[in-house]
């Protein structure tokens, strides 16, 4: 039997997270906003679509960050934020140039609830005056749990929000002390009493593994507080430290950080929590779901999908991001916003789109897009019946899956010739696996710099 020990010596590489294929590193600046605009006006009719708001501000800045984000204090440049992106909304819908109905609006960040509440409210009107949200349409926000005032609780309600996810990462004050960033149990647990009182019922937690200080006792523990809140689902997300991109990061000493093996047993020690004391069914690589919530039953009916946002429910075949540095997918293929907000705002103020980069899908690429998404939800994927709904020829992705031969050998995956099923024990290597049947990551002569895999 292979040890833990071997397993990681051997698929420890730095992989992407595949929450797109291409993956980001690859958007070039030959997609601009005039590409983006021909897109917006031929999307397809009939199917509805999600919108991404971001809103890249925070109260505080916690050190482990890796989102685009920043700290603001200051009311004024989030007002102009605001109607900046009220400015957006409607320039896109005028592109579009006829109404769209909406199934999913997420808003994310940085936190978006630090903008004025009246901002807020006024930015979901904007989106209800320009798009038809469908009835029973999922509204999520994801929010930082210290900084829920009772106004900005009141917006929540007053924008029809129906979702939630809240930043814990973990409850233990020596690692809060090394991650800089201070949150009680209690104010946490308040948070999910004050959101459940307004009726905003579907919650999910985000946890973090990897960190400073972090030990599998020590998960154990933030493990069980989080039980005792009762969220829907929990985000189990393995620490990136990328302070070649996050400069703040490098405040976190790397000699404090636990190496593969520790965090190899620590993810473990959350899963095993999660999924015996407290019932969760595990959902794709690091979600974990109530059974009989939306996001179970999807992985159940193998029907959940991989967004920006990692995993999700949300089948609209698209989404519009707005806001600086928004990643939008479309049936042509992926656009991303200028990150930098002045830059965002000087386009939009000039009622031009704000993109600054992305990529046109080849007929590869979206067969390829099939076969990794598949692979990182539903764990499975049926190769020749991938290319045969694509009419491609299967031999590419066949040559590929060659290199599953040491995978199956180590107990990662079954494979019959077909058809490649990640076992339980594959779980924690499944972007592994989606990295075989990535040409862009062949290609490369260097590789971009993504977090470990482990
Ligand atoms: C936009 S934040 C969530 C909302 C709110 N800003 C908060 O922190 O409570 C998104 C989530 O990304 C995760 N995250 C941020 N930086 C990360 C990193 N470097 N590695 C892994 N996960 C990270 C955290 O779990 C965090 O809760
Ligand atoms: S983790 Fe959340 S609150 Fe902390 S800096 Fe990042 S986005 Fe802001």
């Amino acid at each position: 039997m292979i040890t833990d020990a071997e397993l990681i010596a051997r698929y420890d590489g730095r992989v992407p997270r595949y929450t797109s294929y291409p993956t980001a590193p690859h958007f070039t600046p030959a997609i601009g906003g005039e590409t983006y605009a021909s897109w917006l006006a031929n999307l397809p009719a009939g199917e509805p679509v999600s919108l991404y708001l971001h809103v890249p501000f925070c109260d505080r800045l916690c050190l482990y960050c890796g989102c685009n984000t920043s700290v603001v204090h200051l009311e004024r440049p989030k007002r102009s934020y605001a109607a900046t992106l009220a400015r957006e909304i409607s320039l896109v819908a005028a592109t579009i140039g006829r109404r769209l109905e909406v199934s999913h609006v997420h808003w994310g960040g940085g936190t978006p609830t630090v903008l004025p509440p009246d901002c807020l409210t006024s930015l979901m009107d904007d989106i209800r005056s320009h798009f038809t949200l469908l009835p029973g349409a999922e509204i999520a926000i994801e929010i930082d749990p210290t900084s829920l005032t009772p106004e900005r609780l009141a917006a929540l309600a007053r924008m029809g929000v129906n979702r939630a996810s809240l930043g814990v990462q973990d409850f233990d004050q020596q690692v809060q002390d090394a991650i800089g960033r201070q949150q009680s149990f209690e104010e946490t647990q308040a948070c999910t009493h004050a959101l459940r009182g307004i009726g905003i019922t579907s919650l999910n937690l985000d946890l973090i593994y990897g960190l400073p200080h972090q030990t599998e006792a020590s998960l154990e523990r933030t493990s069980r507080l989080a039980l005792s809140l009762r969220a829907d689902r929990v985000a189990v997300f393995g620490y990136a430290h990328v302070p070649w991109m996050k400069k703040h990061q490098s405040l976190i000493p790397e000699a404090s950080l636990p190496g593969a093996q520790a965090r190899f047993a620590q993810a473990k020690v959350v899963r095993r929590v999660l999924e015996r004391e407290g019932g969760y069914v595990p959902v794709g690589l690091d979600h974990f779901a109530r059974p009989g919530d939306a996001m179970a039953d999807a992985a159940l009916a193998k029907n959940l999908h991989r967004s920006f946002q990692g995993y999700t429910t949300d089948a609209a075949p698209v989404l519009i991001g707005l806001g600086a540095s928004a990643i939008g997918s479309l049936p042509q293929g992926y656009v991303q916003n200028a990150s930098a907000v002045p830059a965002y705002t000087a386009a939009i103020t000039k009622d031009h789109l704000a993109t600054s980069r992305g990529v046109a899908l080849s007929a590869d690429d979206r067969l390829r897009r099939a076969v990794i998404e598949s692979i990182m939800c539903e764990l499975e994927v049926d190769l020749a019946a991938q290319a045969g709904v694509f009419g491609a020829d299967p031999a590419p992705l066949l040559a590929d899956a060659q290199a599953l031969a040491g995978f199956q050998a180590d107990g990662l995956v079954t494979w019959d010739g077909t058809r490649i099923e990640v076992t339980e024990a594959g779980r924690p290597f499944v972007r592994n696996v989606a990295a075989l049947f990535d040409s862009y990551l062949k290609q490369q002569t260097e590789m971009p710099r993504h977090a470990v895999a482990v």
